[in-house]
């Protein structure tokens, strides 16, 4: 029997499959777990899984142990693993992909919807009792119909997006640094562009790429910035259900305070779970509490896929999805 850690609650599924086969220790408390009693719980674990909240970086190796095979991330993006170091001490890193791309995608359109329609700002009107009345030019917001979506970043869950501003009726143009399978660009009828063709095109810009730290090769960090942000059309809005650090929050803050984009919709932040004070002023911005892949059926498939990886390394089998080189 292997020692395997979860940091953090996960639905049931995924522990019971683990512990069909090892022994597992679980940090069961709503709170996430302190750093320090991280590094505790995971000494001498043969596998860990984590959660987005959690570094995995050298500290926490060298705190886990060389027997530590692998560290099963409970989340699609793996920001949070120094993937170099895992494989450098051979310890395989894997995430959930696939399992989450509809729901997330939902999350994406559903803020697209809420920031472009004002539906954030309307419910606000009426929960704080603010009068109001029906009129022809009250609130009105952006229809979707007709408008083009700028996808920065068409991996799976950008496509799924997008499937969904086709139905809509929208443009897709996107950016990536990778084409799209050509049979669903027909099907989309997408068209790849640079990203300042894109910035400066596009009614609604969601952003679907990881988040690459700066100063690593094709860093996304901040890749929404001032600059970036002057690019855009001042009718134009900006959807983050991808990672908060991609865009530089003051320069957005400063953006939509100017008139320089008319609003944003944004799932997550640059220093989680701390907002920046500028956005909770704002009307033009929706804000939601990282809820991306928050279903029920996604998050117990998320904790299956995570569970089936651990268990596939600690049988010596090859995981379904890997992000260290194998
Ligand atoms: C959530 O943000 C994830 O990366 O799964």
């Amino acid at each position: 029997m292997a020692k395997v850690v979860v940091t953090n609650r996960i639905p049931q599924e995924g522990i019971e499959a683990l512990q069909a086969e090892h022994d597992v220790t679980v940090w069961d408390h709503e709170e996430c777990i302190s750093r320090e009693k991280c590094l505790e719980l995971i000494a001498g674990a043969d596998a860990v899984l984590t959660l987005l909240t959690e570094k995995v970086d050298d500290e926490f190796l060298d705190a886990a142990g060389e027997q530590l095979k692998v560290v099963a991330n409970v989340a699609v993006g793996y920001n949070n693993i120094d993937v170099a170091a895992c494989e450098k001490r051979g310890i395989v890193a894997t995430n959930t992909p696939k399992v989450l791309t509809e729901t997330t995608a939902d999350t994406a359109f559903g803020l697209m919807l809420m920031v472009t329609r004002r539906f954030g700002e309307g419910e606000r009107v009426i929960r704080s009792k603010t009068p109001w009345q029906w009129g022809m030019f009250y609130m009105l917001g952006m229809g979707l119909q007709g408008k083009t979506i700028g996808i920065v970043g068409a991996g799976q869950i950008g496509i799924a997006m997008a499937r969904r501003a086709k139905v809509f009726g929208m443009e897709v143009i996107y950016t990536d640094a990778y084409e799209m399978d050509a049979s669903v660009e027909q099907e989309l009828g997408a068209k790849k562009v640079e990203l300042d063709e894109l910035l400066s095109q596009a009614d609604v810009v969601s952003l679907h790429c990881p988040l690459i730290p700066a100063g690593q090769e094709g860093s996304t960090h901040h890749l929404i910035d001032a600059e970036a942000l002057k690019k855009m059309k001042p009718t134009a809005y900006l959807v983050n259900s991808a990672r908060g650090p991609i865009i530089d929050e003051a320069a957005l803050v400063e953006a939509l305070t100017s008139g320089q984009i008319a609003g944003a919709g944004l799932d997550v932040f640059e220093n989680e779970p701390t907002v920046h004070e500028g956005l909770l002023d704002l009307d033009n911005v929706v804000l939601l509490p990282h809820l991306g892949s928050a279903t029920v059926e996604t998050r117990t498939a998320m904790a299956e896929l995570a569970a089936r990886n651990a268990l596939a390394v600690l049988a010596g089998k090859t995981p379904e999805t890997p992000v260290t080189k194998i």
